[in-house]
């Protein structure tokens, strides 16, 4: 399932629909306009600006360049060169599971429900699994998040309700700021070889 490239920095994870790849400064309009959508940022405090799209872009790739694996952007080959991004990293947050790797995911509207989440995600795992060496890899949303929640499940991740906590972004009292947490080990992901 999982092919990679060249130097760490490089790399690329193919699915059998998807290519992961580093991010292009073509898929800048493309990001901005997803992060202008209300519907995607729905559990998010607000939608960002064009150039708030451009800081995250920034940010995501220095991520990437840092650690070798980061929030990769998402192509669906043969159907749109840029749908998204999926991926591990690491927050920037303090927590009572930091530091740790996340896994996280946003794709356009028009590509919800194929599938495309997962499928990406299973392959994110399997590189931070194994050609990384991480021992677990989290993942945390709002509760009114379900399709998120969804993914998370689908790929055998597991909750805690003993773990949520308040996101320390967040201002006490926001509507957004009560996070669940799941988390994964790998042994747990051994069965998609
Ligand atoms: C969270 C998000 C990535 C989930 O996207 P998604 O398309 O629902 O998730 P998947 O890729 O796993 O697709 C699963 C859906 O595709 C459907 N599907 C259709 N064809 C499929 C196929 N060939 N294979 C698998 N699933 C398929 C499944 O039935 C499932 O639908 P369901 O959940 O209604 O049953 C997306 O809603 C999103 O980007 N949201 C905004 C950003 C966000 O909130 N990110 C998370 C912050 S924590």
């Amino acid at each position: 399932m999982t092919a990679a490239t060249g130097h760490h920095r490089q790399i690329i994870l193919t699915t059998p629909r998807l290519r992961l790849r580093p991010w292009r400064p073509e898929d800048l309009p493309q990001f901005a306009a997803m992060n202008a959508d209300p519907r995607v940022m729905e559990y998010f405090p607000r939608v960002l600006t064009s150039e708030e799209s451009e800081r995250q872009a920034a940010a995501i790739a220095e991520h990437v360049e840092k650690h070798g694996f980061g929030f990769w952007a998402v192509e669906v080959i043969g159907v749109a060169d840029f749908a998204g991004f999926v991926g591990i990293s690491t927050p920037t947050f303090e927590a009572h599971f930091t530091p740790c790797v996340e896994i996280g995911w946003r794709l356009a509207c028009e590509h919800w429900g194929h599938g495309y989440a997962t499928e990406a995600a299973r392959a994110a795992l399997d590189c931070g699994f194994r050609r990384f060496g991480l021992e677990e890899i989290v993942a945390f949303t709002v509760p009114a998040n379900t399709r998120s929640i969804r993914v998370m499940e689908r790929l055998g991740m597991t909750r805690s309700p003993a773990e949520d906590f308040d996101h320390p972004r967040l201002p006490a009292g926001h509507p957004l700021r009560p996070h669940i947490l799941y988390r994964l080990k790998p042994v747990q992901h051994s069965g998609h070889s």
